[in-house]
């Protein structure tokens, strides 16, 4: 790995090998050779007084035919002569920003951002069932039969670092309500199973999904009343129960997805009043009224059976309406701000970034999955590169930490293993 590190492509293979750095002065590996010497012929030689010769300039390796031939832009004789005195000396350029990209060593040493498996969240489909059942809308993600896919999946993602889950259950139409109430029963298909990971990987940083859609019959994330307006006061009252059913269960951060006003302070309350003050909540206080949830709406079968998300969900055209959902978030006792969707939002990422302290979450959303899943299905792009740098540009943007159905793969991808 050392030369392959340490030379680039364009700088020819004659550059002194005593270049290398070697990690010990033991010869139990290959010898390294020094223009032919062995290490102690070289120590000698040194020790002589005869020191290597400086690297020779890098010859000047062939251009295609046809290439114009040109002075150096240091030069800048190709600049009219006027413009270079108007620009005084400054015309001539000095800044060359390519000689820190030109060899891997140096693109390592000077990358700013780096993408590890600890920062993936992976959001898990459960269900009452035995089998695992695809999602159509979403290659490769399925509903997990909770007491064995579930856990077999989850012991993947741990063995190449994934250690934290969000969990989705699938609930069967007979347990909804208008009301939701499911959602707060404490031997439900999600408490059930918070108990049974964390009875097998008592570690496993488990978060939930604080929300009613799942349970309700309107396939709203909150009690619908006669004329259609989503109640919000007694929405957050519920939310809170489920949050505390979650929370007893063993959850480690419950997260409130409604968009409900006031909903951090209310569970942030409940939580404390039942002994949770060491349980975290992580809001989505950017959530946008997005269309890129359409996926995620058919694993779960939770879309709404009339109208839209827009009177809690925010409007895409939004940007300052972030600044006034954090400062709730942040002033309710919120642990972790989320966007989402994930890279159409990039600015409202960077944006939470530069007004709040706290660790951002950034959520690549079902429709973002599909899409990078279906252009590699179809060979339009490379699914897997695709996959990394957006991952890596939601780490740019200010995220900590990104939810991500990619989560095992690009995992997987990050330890060096193929599928
Ligand atoms: C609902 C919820 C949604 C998602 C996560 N929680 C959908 C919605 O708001 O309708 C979407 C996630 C995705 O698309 O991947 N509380």
């Amino acid at each position: 790995m050392a030369s392959s590190m340490l030379y680039s492509a364009n700088i020819p293979l004659s550059v002194p090998r005593s270049l290398r750095v070697r990690a010990s002065n033991t010869n139990d590996n290959v010898p390294m050779k020094k223009m032919g010497m062995s290490d102690e012929e070289c120590e000698a030689a040194v020790v002589a007084g005869n020191i290597p010769e400086a690297p020779p300039a890098p010859s000047k390796p062939a251009a295609p035919a046809g290439t114009p031939v040109v002075p150096s832009l240091a030069e800048c004789c190709c600049c009219d002569i006027s413009e270079i005195m108007r620009k005084g000396d400054n015309a001539s350029i000095s800044r060359r920003p390519r000689r820190n990209r030109r060899s891997p060593a140096l693109r390592a040493a000077f990358q700013e951002t780096s993408l590890s498996p600890a920062n993936l969240v992976y959001p898990l489909f459960i269900h009452e069932g035995e089998e695992d059942t695809p999602i159509g809308a979403m290659p490769g993600c399925y509903r997990l039969g909770w007491r064995h896919g579930l856990v077999e999946e989850v012991t993947k993602a741990r063995d190449v670092g994934v250690n934290s889950i969000v969990l989705f259950p699938k609930v069967p139409d007979a347990l909804k309500t208008s009301t939701g109430d499911e959602a707060y029963n404490e031997n439900g298909l999600v408490p059930q199973t918070i108990r049974l990971l964390k009875d097998k990987y008592p570690d496993l940083i488990i978060y939930t999904d604080v929300a009613l859609d799942p349970y309700s019959s309107d396939g709203h994330d909150g009690i619908v009343r006669e004329d259609g307006v989503i109640m919000n006061d007694e929405t957050v009252h519920q939310l809170c129960k489920q949050a505390v059913a979650q929370a007893r269960a063993g959850a480690d951060i419950v997260s409130p997805s409604d968009m409900m006003d006031g909903r951090v302070g209310a569970i942030r309350a409940a939580l404390d009043a039942d002994g949770f003050q060491h349980v975290s909540i992580m809001s989505y206080t950017a959530k946008y009224a997005s269309s890129f949830y359409g996926p995620f709406r058919e694993a779960l079968d939770s879309n709404p059976r009339f109208g839209d998300k827009k009177t809690y969900q925010m409007n895409p055209a939004n940007y300052r309406e972030a600044l006034v959902e954090t400062r709730e978030d942040e002033s309710e006792g919120a642990d972790i701000l989320l966007v989402k969707p994930g890279l159409p939002y990039l600015d409202i990422i960077r944006l939470l970034r530069d007004n709040s302290p706290l660790p951002i979450a950034a959520y690549q959303v079902s429709g973002e999955y599909s899409m990078i899943k279906a252009g590699g299905v179809l060979k339009m792009i490379d699914e897997e590169r695709v996959m990394t740098e957006s991952l890596m540009c939601l780490r740019r943007a200010g995220a900590d930490i990104i939810l991500t159905y990619f989560a095992l793969q690009a995992a997987r991808c990050l330890c060096g293993e193929k599928r």
